[in-house]
């Protein structure tokens, strides 16, 4: 007998044999299917794009095309907002009930087709298969944990007080219309999920542009929402490429709002222009800087452990990934020597092999990003581990660069850029108060972690770090692992814009506009 596994970013339980046996199996079934010419889906129908198609290649081996995308563009932007919008008013008048339930069967078909989904997302974006199929685990609970705060709420509806004794007050909380739902490659089916499932059982239409670098998983989830019983015009599915779409999606009138995950640098420029008639609702996490800070009283073993995973894990092409730390410089040399004995160990290859932990970076442009960050590495500080693409075998295949640790002056701007590569900042500090003004001095605010055995210290890091996910003393990642209805994800300053985060509490009603009622009594 097997039992069930339950996979996340930061634990693995059951029979792992069978979910590798299983996962095997899938990427058989995957790679099979791969080389397909696939359409827009809008009003769920096959749409051609104007524009040249986008080819989805493997990260982990750019020969190897997994699919053909139609790309949209602006014709087809305009299309599917109309059509969207059209459906969205039947949409909202029905049920919150029904809208659950369909949702719910989207999450039950997640779970049903979750080895696919992993093996889909390992080759699409190379991911390990454990990160892979908590990608895909997490995406599941997601809408499980949305579906919850609209039952809780009763679908958002709430008796008001009275101030006559005639009135009767009501609150109730009313979707927005379209929503625009763009994806980032690094979570391409929990992120994509994430958004457009809060949108939807608010009672939203969607317009759905996934990643370029992942339009095979965004479609996917375009055939969960159909197979779960979505109306067709709810969820439209447009791959395009950034520079042609990407503005065309949010600047069109007929768009109520935006939910977005990706730079910093792009939810600014919406976040400015898309309120120009008037303001409309712009949910964006951005990115994060996020530091590690370790002191001199802090378990060395689990502050090494815990940096190195959430530093490599993914390749640090997460918002959450560990990308500077902190340490005491009593402590600094023990502290780094466990963290290069544990990097060195890391298993590299193709994610898609069991037990390999560390795959390529996204693309070309993230090994010149690569490429850039150390040589600025090594002329400002030194590079102690790592530095270089991996080359021979599998690695000439693909995007394949080294985990890389710096040691670096406080002063370097590798310090404060997002760089979404596997280069780790390490800077020596004199205690907690410097460590956390300069984790404080980096314009992101997303996650932090702190590794001390002193609870007073772990208090006053919880009461002064400006960042919305925090951590002490966790091994198995530092800053990363956050799980829907456990961390809720919010983004302080620069790293997002509502100040109420995906998997947290507040999330869904973030969808919806308040409209109170009140009926006088005639009698
Ligand atoms: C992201 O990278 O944009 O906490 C979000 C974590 C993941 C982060 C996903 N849930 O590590």
């Amino acid at each position: 007998m097997t039992t069930a596994t339950k996979i996340t970013y930061t634990s693995a339980t059951g029979d792992l044999d069978d979910f590798h046996r299983r996962f095997d199996e899938a990427l058989a079934r995957v790679r099979a299917a791969a080389g397909a010419t696939y359409p827009n889906l809008i009003g769920g129908e096959p749409v051609a794009g104007a524009e040249a198609p986008l080819d989805d290649r493997s990260p982990i081996d750019t020969s190897f095309l997994l699919g053909r995308f139609a790309a949209a563009g602006p014709a087809e932007v305009d299309l599917a907002v109309r059509q969207a919008k059209d459906a969205q008013r039947d949409w909202a008048r029905r049920a919150w009930q029904e809208r659950v339930g369909i949702l719910r069967r989207a999450a039950e078909l997640i779970q049903q087709r979750k080895y696919d989904l992993a093996a889909l997302m390992s080759l699409e974006v190379g991911k390990s298969r454990l990160e892979a199929m908590g990608d895909a685990e997490e995406s599941a609970d997601l809408i499980e944990y949305y579906c919850g705060q609209v039952e809780e709420t009763d679908g958002f509806v709430r008796p008001m007080g009275r101030i006559t004794p005639v009135e009767r007050n009501t609150d109730v909380l009313r979707p927005y219309g379209v929503f625009v739902c763009i994806a980032p490659f690094n979570f391409p089916l929990a992120l994509s999920t994430g958004m457009s499932s809060a949108a939807l059982m608010a009672g939203n239409a969607v317009v759905y542009k996934p990643s370029e670098e992942a339009p095979w998983t965004g479609l996917r989830l375009a055939e969960i929402y159909r197979d779960a019983g979505l109306p067709a015009d709810l969820f439209n599915f447009l791959a395009g490429r950034r520079e042609t779409i990407g503005d065309a999606l949010w600047q069109h009138p007929g768009v109520d709002g935006v939910v977005f995950t990706g730079s910093k640098a792009v939810g600014l420029r919406i976040h400015a222009g898309i309120s120009a008639r008037w303001i409309k609702p712009c949910l964006m996490e951005l990115g994060g800087k996020n530091a590690a800070v370790v002191t001199a009283s802090a378990d060395l073993d689990a502050a090494a452990e815990g940096v190195m995973r959430s530093a490599f894990s993914l390749q640090n092409q997460k918002c959450s990934a560990t990308s500077r730390v902190y340490v005491d410089r009593r402590v600094a040399a023990p502290f780094v020597e466990r963290l290069v004995e544990k990097t060195r160990a890391i298993r590299m290859g193709d994610p898609t092999e069991r037990d390999v932990f560390f795959g390529p970076v996204i693309n070309g442009r993230a090994v010149e990003r690569f490429d850039r960050a150390v040589a600025q590495a090594r002329g400002e500080g030194r590079v102690i581990l790592g530095g270089e693409r991996l080359r021979g075998g599998v690695f000439d295949r693909g995007h394949f660069v080294a985990p890389t640790i710096a040691s670096l002056p406080l002063t370097s701007s590798l310090f404060r850029e997002e760089l979404f590569v596997p280069v780790l900042a390490v800077g020596e500090v004199d205690g907690l108060d410097q460590a956390i003004v300069e984790s404080n001095a980096a314009e992101y605010g997303l996650t932090a972690g702190i590794f001390s055995s002193d609870p007073d210290e772990v208090a006053r890091f919880f009461d002064e770090i400006e960042a919305g996910v925090c951590y002490a003393n966790k091994r198995s990642g530092a800053t990363t692992g956050a799980w829907p209805g456990a961390q809720a994800f919010c983004g302080w300053k620069g790293s997002g814009s509502t100040g109420k985060g995906g998997c947290g509490p507040y999330y869904v009603a973030q969808f919806l506009r308040e409209q109170s009622r009140t009926v006088i009594e005639t009698r």
